[in-house]
């Protein structure tokens, strides 16, 4: 919060969009290994640029890679590997391998200086999934079990997260008169003399409706993750054979007249008295999927999103640069798995709360 407030000083807009990439990149390594690996640098090169890259950087280039390939549509094209995605993508996947064993070195002396190898209370989810291998039981897994774990990780809960938050930003910034009521509730759950925190959350009815609204027309994963039939199977009068890759058009969905009213009218009104909510029992709304490969993540994920809204517009006075209007915040898409604002958002920023106001130990 504190870097967004002092790049608004300087009167030039925020890159919003670069921000958020960065804040949502530190909650994961924070989470993962206890600290940020800004600018730790692999010591193998990639094949065709011959340059070393840190952690963001690598994670970034592989979600970039993350498309639609011939291939996957007709495997005896894969072996063409027509635009070298493969290529790129297992360069990529040696790079990130280097820079995992050089953090589990790191944690693993981190370890041998406390000698100790149980899990402690200041331990990080690395530090616990390493512990396990000295116990040696059915939960420990080998290095290279780790490693992939950690790696589907990051890629599913970094990109999505921060894709997620700037669509929020961007239709919220579309509609003033939503800003304005958001304010008003942020002022009286909240008050302008402190932070959000977390137990504010459930107090925050218009903000939730906001979000569900925000995410109904621009769901962070428009296609979810694709599926796989085991069996020959009927949905919807349509006949899906044994083994068809399947993709669930959350987009479509979310746009679809037929489902709701005034599709394309932004109202989060329609979610005040209505008993839809994010968590894959009603199908007209499913940005974490449903069923049993439901997003793992699903109530990290909504929080996450809650609370970063929630503190930007809290602590952050927003507007649109000089010369544009709400309706120019441009909503063109960019699809990398998830979908990605095109052209980054960029605002005016000024702070919305006295200079007390703002405890840093506060969450967010
Ligand atoms: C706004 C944030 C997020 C959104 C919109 C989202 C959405 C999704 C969706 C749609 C799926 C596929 C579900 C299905 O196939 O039915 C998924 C899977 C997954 N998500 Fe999330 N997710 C978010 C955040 C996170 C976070 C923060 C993490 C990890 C820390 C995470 C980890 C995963 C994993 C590991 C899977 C794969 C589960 C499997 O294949 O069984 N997600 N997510």
């Amino acid at each position: 919060m504190n870097r967004i407030l002092e790049l608004g000083a300087k009167g030039n807009p925020v890159n919003m969009s670069s921000i958020l990439s960065e804040l949502a990149f530190d909650i994961s390594t924070q989470n993962f290994f206890g600290k940020s690996y800004h600018g730790h640098k692999t010591s193998v090169t990639n094949s065709t640029t011959d340059e070393r890259k840190d952690l963001p950087t690598l994670i970034l280039q592989v979600v970039e890679n993350a498309m639609f390939v011939p291939g996957d549509i007709y495997p005896m094209l894969r072996k063409l590997d027509i635009g070298g995605v493969e290529a790129a993508l297992l360069s990529l996947r040696k790079e990130l391998d280097d820079l995992f064993t050089s953090i589990f070195e790191e944690h693993r002396n981190k370890a041998e200086r406390k000698e100790t190898t149980v899990a402690t209370e200041d331990s990080d989810f690395l530090d616990v999934l390493l512990s396990l291998q000295s116990e040696n039981t059915e939960y420990s897994l080998t290095d290279r079990e780790i490693k992939s774990l950690l790696y589907d990780l990051m890629l599913a809960g970094t990109d999505t997260i921060s894709a997620q938050v700037i669509w929020i930003m961007t239709d919220i910034m579309r509609h003033p008169e939503v800003l304005q009521e958001l304010h008003k509730e942020l002022d009286s759950v909240v008050g302008r003399g402190r932070m959000v925190e977390v137990s504010d959350l459930v107090h925050m009815k218009y903000l939730k409706a906001v979000i569900k609204e925000c995410i109904r027309l621009h769901p962070g994963l428009p296609l979810g993750a694709p599926h796989q039939s085991m069996q020959a199977t009927k949905v919807a009068g349509y006949h899906i054979p044994a083994g068809s890759r399947v993709f669930i058009n959350l987009w479509a969905i979310g746009r679809d007249s037929r489902v709701w009213e005034n599709p394309m009218d932004f109202n989060p009104g329609r979610f005040f008295s209505s008993p839809i909510d994010l968590k894959g029992q009603h199908f007209q709304l499913l940005p974490f999927g449903s069923g049993r490969r439901i997003c793992p993540a699903m109530n990290l994920g909504i929080q996450m999103m809650q609370l970063i809204v929630a503190q930007l517009f809290h602590t952050c006075d927003f507007s649109v640069p000089q010369g544009m209007g709400p309706g120019n915040v441009d909503v063109q898409e960019e699809f990398h798995g998830a979908s990605r604002k095109k052209i980054p958002l960029e605002l005016l920023v000024a702070p919305r709360l006295p200079p007390h106001a703002y405890d840093l130990h506060t969450a967010c």
